[in-house]
């Protein structure tokens, strides 16, 4: 990888993206959405990757990932009109073989290829599968990491701004509603990242969002968890009880934990 290979990168992302434009507004929003979600994501792995002293050629990967990572988004929602993959198609494998089709790797190394598309693919999988090679599961927990803290950052910032401004389905179109599924509670305090089959309800994706922090793998990403204070404001987005009271303070701690340490174990 080299920095003009990653400027053809962001430019063939540009001309792809400009393909699923749409001259309505609502629609163009989510579309807008992903391509301000993709270019954070970028800088997101980018931070991580330094944190980590990774050297220029891998940093540069990781950062042609973030770029590549929900170019699924961009044909799911022009099928489907929805960001919801269990009602419509897995993202991240689209966007690996959106990747295939249009050749868009070719003139990169074929281990370089593996990796990026592996990453992609795997980028939203409930858990992170068996492959074949370190350097594979490094990238792909990279991209893992910077995608939460990116979608905790739209998530909350959704709910603070005004209606007629945010992109429906930021939120995934869930419907709003006082209650929460215990299993999501369950989920958080056995360190897991909660089922998405539990998923009903707007507060279920809230808690949902915080069952992610256990999957995080690397220390500075609980520090830019920790800036972005996403563990309170989420929080101030559920019913104030005891219950949710007890779930902050356990996750605070944890998190606090985790971002003092070198690599987080
Ligand atoms: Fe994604």
């Amino acid at each position: 990888m080299n920095r003009a290979r990653l400027i053809l990168f962001k430019e063939w992302f540009e001309t792809y993206a400009r393909r699923f434009y749409s001259p309505d507004p609502a629609e163009q929003r989510n579309i807008y959405l992903k391509i301000e979600h993709t270019a954070r994501v970028c800088d997101i792995i980018a931070a991580i990757s330094r944190d980590l002293s990774l050297d220029a050629d891998d940093m540069l990967l990781a950062e042609s990932i973030g770029l590549f990572h929900d170019i699924g988004r961009f044909p799911q929602f022009a099928r489907y009109k929805t960001f919801r993959d269990s009602i419509s198609v897995n993202h991240g494998r689209l966007g690996a073989e959106v990747l295939a089709e249009e050749k868009t790797l070719q003139d990169l190394p074929e281990h370089e290829q593996e990796i990026i598309t592996t990453a992609v693919k795997f980028h939203n999988a409930y858990t992170i599968p068996d492959l074949p090679s370190d350097d594979m599961v490094l990238f792909l927990k990279l991209v893992r990491d910077a995608d939460k803290l990116d979608i905790w950052r739209i998530f909350t910032g959704y709910f603070e701004m005004p209606e007629e401004d945010r992109a429906s389905e930021a939120a995934l179109g869930l419907p709003d509603g006082p209650g929460y599924s215990e299993e999501m509670i369950a989920a958080i305090y056995r360190n897991r990242s909660a089922s998405i089959s539990y998923l009903r309800t707007l507060n279920d994706f809230k808690l949902m969002q915080l069952s992610w922090i256990s999957d995080l793998n690397f220390s500075a990403s609980f520090r830019l968890l920790q800036e972005g204070d996403y563990i309170n404001r989420l929080i101030s987005l559920l019913p104030d009880n005891e219950e949710i009271q007890k779930v902050s303070s356990f996750l605070r701690a944890y998190a606090a934990e985790k971002a003092r340490l070198d690599e987080a174990g």
